[in-house]
């Protein structure tokens, strides 16, 4: 289980998972997996990728969850047009809110990139975790979570 400052290690297993195979499917599946594995008090953790001109669920671990997200919609939608991570402490108060799982009462979005060719780097997925636990994400999970996110942006063939 993850307590504080363990992020290292999760970060270099995510980095060890992405190098056997790029493969964006495989590298968020396994992710997701390791993910729900390894944090306490999670109940659902898994990616949203942008195609169509919309987010689109993608590998996941928890419940059933909604499939399209429009950008600016909801927590991930939100991230996503705002391109920063996003922190919610208490879901309920979050105007616009996707509720997937009624459990879930806190939430951490973080926007993944892809450059490609010369051109600015563009948000290609999102990274979503809830909690059914108020205020569930501190500081150290967001910068932890980050560094994760950038080792999946150097690894990630998409
Ligand atoms: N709560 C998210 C929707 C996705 S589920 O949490 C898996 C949101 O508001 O964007």
């Amino acid at each position: 289980m993850i307590t504080g400052t363990d992020y290292g290690m999760l970060v270099r297993q995510v980095g060890d998972l992405a190098q056997t195979d790029h493969n964006f499917i495989s590298v968020m599946a396994n992710t997701s997996a390791l993910l729900m594995e390894m944090l306490e008090q999670i109940n659902w953790a898994g990616f949203y990728i942008v195609a169509d001109g919309m987010l689109k669920v993608g590998p996941f671990q928890g419940k059933p969850a909604c499939i399209l997200i429009g950008k600016g919609r909801g927590v991930c939608g939100s991230a996503w047009e705002k391109d920063e991570t996003i922190v919610v402490p208490d879901v309920h108060a979050f105007p616009g809110h996707i509720a997937c799982d009624s459990a879930s009462r806190s939430e951490i979005v973080i926007p993944i990139h892809r450059t490609v060719g010369g051109e600015l780097p563009e948000v290609a997925a999102v990274l979503d975790i809830d909690s059914p636990v108020p205020n569930r994400f501190s500081r150290d999970d967001q910068e932890g979570l980050e560094a994760l996110v950038k080792v999946l942006e150097e690894q990630i063939s998409w």
